[in-house]
């Protein structure tokens, strides 16, 4: 018997519940039930879309005989997360005659989430998405607080708005099909909770840290139900991210300039994925916080020891400049008036927005990095 479900609610001025077990993607009534009109559009990408589109297509057939519903299907990772593609799924909502009563269900990653959540934002000027997260890492984290971007070859997530979904349905079932280094790059935003405002669940983390490798189900249900109310608590009391919500996004200046610099990750090459970056960029931005006298060497050194632990790389890939990644962080969102402005930290759990870092600090980390 699948264990209850645990839930999340995310308040704030657009209140929604997560819900998070095995076997969500067959509730044909509660997925039906988000459905406010008659049309629904299933995003998906080219590794999910054979293993879980049917069952959602057929759930909601079962619950609604009289919905029409497209299927959009992109080709999976980083690199989709285009203009280009978010044209092809708006032309599908075109093509679905979809009004604005319709409902967008992204059933993937992150990669879809933000896509197929940013179409939902733009179609009719915003129609319903309800997330469908089938990574670690969305579950824990890009289903949840309504970010929706696409990138473009300048840098990752600079086009995009904020939709809050209607729902969010974690189906943790369909961590048995993800391959461990996507499971191995949610745990690096999982740790990332801890590292920026919990060191007790740091702890946990530690102690957790074989079974969560294995994929045990209770652990994993408890880890995305912890890091689901972490984030629920900051974006409900600051959701556009005019203050507190930026400290999610630590180790991400660096992590999102590797990634452009290296070419976005995907299946068919060897670049950092996501989680991969984010975990080298908390340990630079831990490094970088003792340089600047903010935090000790061994707290850096205790979060770099863990994220090893996990498999998690934590130095920057060969072949990066650090001018060149310095470049790229200078055009991260959170900077103010063409100065840098990061997340750094005071030590384990006690993250901060600093304003006006010294670039001359940074560099010299990116070339120890
Ligand atoms: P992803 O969407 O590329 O998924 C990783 C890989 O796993 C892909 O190849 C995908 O096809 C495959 N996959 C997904 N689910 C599977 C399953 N159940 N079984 C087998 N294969 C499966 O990457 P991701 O790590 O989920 O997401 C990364 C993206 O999320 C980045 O673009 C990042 O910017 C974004 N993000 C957004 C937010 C936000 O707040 N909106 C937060 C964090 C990250
Ligand atoms: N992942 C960062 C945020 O949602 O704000």
């Amino acid at each position: 018997m699948n264990p209850a479900p645990r839930t999340v609610a995310v308040g704030g001025e657009h209140p929604y519940a997560i819900t998070i077990a095995p076997g969500l993607l067959h509730d044909a009534g509660a997925l039906a039930a988000q459905v406010r009109g008659r049309h629904a559009l299933l995003v998906s990408d080219a590794n999910v879309a054979p293993l879980y589109a049917a069952q959602v297509r057929e759930a909601l057939h079962r619950a609604r005989a009289d919905l029409s519903i497209g299927t959009f299907v992109l080709p999976a990772g980083e690199a989709s997360k285009t203009l280009a593609q978010f044209g092809h799924a708006i032309e599908a909502l075109a093509a679905l005659g979809a009004s604005r009563d319709a409902c967008v269900f992204a059933l993937g990653g992150g990669v879809v989430g933000d896509l197929a959540g940013f179409a939902a934002a733009c179609w009719m000027r915003g129609v319903d998405c309800v997330q469908l997260p089938t990574t670690l890492l969305a579950m824990v984290d890009s289903s949840v607080g309504g970010k929706t971007a696409v990138d473009i070859a300048q840098g990752k997530n600079l086009v995009g708005a904020f939709h809050p979904p209607r729902a969010v349905f974690a189906d943790t079932a369909t961590l048995r099909t993800l391959p461990a280094r996507e499971l191995r790059a949610g745990l690096a935003e999982v740790i990332k909770y801890g590292a920026i405002r919990d060191a007790r669940f740091l702890q946990w983390l530690r102690q957790e840290r074989e079974s969560l490798l294995a994929g045990d189900d209770e652990a994993l249900a408890l880890a995305i139900a912890a890091s689901c109310e972490h984030k629920a608590e900051i974006v409900e009391r600051d959701p556009l991210e005019q203050g507190e919500r930026a400290l999610l996004n630590l180790g991400h200046t660096f992590g999102h300039a590797i990634e452009t610099e290296q070419g976005y990750g995907s299946p068919d090459n060897d670049n950092l994925n996501h989680g991969e970056a984010v975990a080298v960029g908390m340990v630079l931005a831990a490094r970088l916080s003792a340089a600047l006298g903010m935090a000790g060497e061994d707290d850096a050194e205790t979060l770099r020891a863990l994220l090893r632990d996990y498999g998690l790389p934590t130095e920057i890939p060969a072949g990066l400049a650090p001018e060149a990644l310095l470049a790229r962080m200078r055009l991260d969102k959170k900077n103010l008036a063409g100065r840098l402005r990061l997340v750094l930290w005071r030590g384990i759990g006690r993250a901060e927005v600093v304003p006006d870092v010294d670039e001359a600090a940074v560099l010299a980390v990116l070339r120890a990095g």
